[in-house]
């Protein structure tokens, strides 16, 4: 059998899987990610550990990197990531020269699309938009039933639409972005923000220290009913559904896929995110309203999406298939 690895490389962690055709993920490896202020080489080289640690020895037919950030039209380059530090960096060559296997690169929520489209939440269907919400919020487009990449290759970038005026500073330099106030990373400022004022578990998680608190922690203690945990959901799944609503506006798409880590949290995020779609959607009660669902494989989309590519790549090039 083949050995395809899709790398998500996100702003908090990287994962890396083998994933085989039907999109069932195998092995898995994480690193997590070494900042956004670092020399690249120490990206690179977590994803070079994470890429072996999945490998075993074995010899890989392909990597397809997931990467958080802004990749040209060509796949060739990451010209610009507010959580990584690559800024037009030759990525794909590169890190093909140094494992010595062929690799492919997209944008994560493109990823996650692809692997959508393919065989997940958006199968069949001609007009996706997904968004994923990791530490900040990714987007794709499906539109007539390919992925859109504008001119730049940069289309789908929602997370950065300025949506509070002289908002919340934001890693890409702007401020008031989407990312900000709906994302893994708005969700443990919410609930850090609350500890110490009300009683929650989220304090005995910590140790005490809200600076340790994590997004994965949140969603724990919101699923055991946590009514801190529960107002971050609250007031990230709000703030999603404003956003998708202005989507939705603008796109009028058949389905709206919700991807990344913090939809491991299913209901608790989408709950509140369809009710501020359905009361700021533009003429709401004369149209349909689209469904709001998970990604089929949820927080792992845009690895196996990843994979696709590597396969995809390989396919092009006519090696297999
Ligand atoms: C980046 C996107 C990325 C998203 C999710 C955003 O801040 O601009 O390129 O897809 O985070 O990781
Ligand atoms: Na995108
Ligand atoms: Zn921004």
């Amino acid at each position: 059998m083949s050995l395809h690895i899709g790398v998500d490389v996100g702003g908090t962690k990287v994962l890396a899987a083998e994933v085989d055709p039907d999109g069932t993920v195998l092995r898995t490896a994480r690193r997590s990610t070494p900042g956004r202020r670092v020399d690249t080489a120490l990206v690179e080289q977590a994803l070079t550990e994470a890429v072996a640690e999945v490998a075993g020895g074995r010899p890989v037919d392909g990597v397809g990197l997931a990467a958080a950030g802004f990749v040209d039209a060509a796949g060739e380059r990451v010209m610009f990531a507010p959580h990584l530090p690559w800024q037009g960096e030759d990525v794909r060559a590169r890190l093909e020269e140094r494992w010595g296997t062929p690799v492919a690169l997209d944008n994560d929520a493109n990823c996650a699309v692809l692997a959508e489209a393919t065989l997940g939440a958006g199968r069949g269907v001609a007009d996706v938009v997904l968004v994923t919400m990791g530490t900040g919020i990714g987007g794709a487009l499906v539109l007539d039933g390919r992925v859109r990449r504008g001119r730049n290759g940069m289309a789908g970038e929602f997370g950065h639409a300025q949506v509070v005026p002289e908002g919340r500073p934001c890693e890409c330099g702007g401020a008031g972005c989407w990312e900000q106030y709906a994302s893994g990373n708005a969700l443990v400022r919410h609930a850090r923000a609350r500890i110490g004022a009300e009683p929650t578990v989220l304090e005995q998680a910590c140790d005490g220290d809200p600076e340790t608190l994590t997004g994965p922690m949140v969603t724990d203690a919101a699923v055991r009913g946590d009514r801190v945990a529960l107002g971050a959901f609250a007031s990230v799944g709000d703030w999603l559904g404003v956003g998708v609503a202005n989507l939705v506006a603008a796109l009028d798409p058949d389905l709206v896929v919700i991807g990344g880590g913090v939809s491991a949290a299913g209901d608790l995020l989408l709950e509140p995110a369809r009710r501020a779609l359905a009361r700021s959607l533009v003429g709401a009660a004369h149209r349909d309203v689209p469904q709001v669902v998970r990604a089929r494989f949820g927080p792992e989309a845009g690895v196996v999406g990843g994979a696709i590519l590597a396969r995809d790549a390989e396919h092009r090039a006519g090696r297999i298939w």
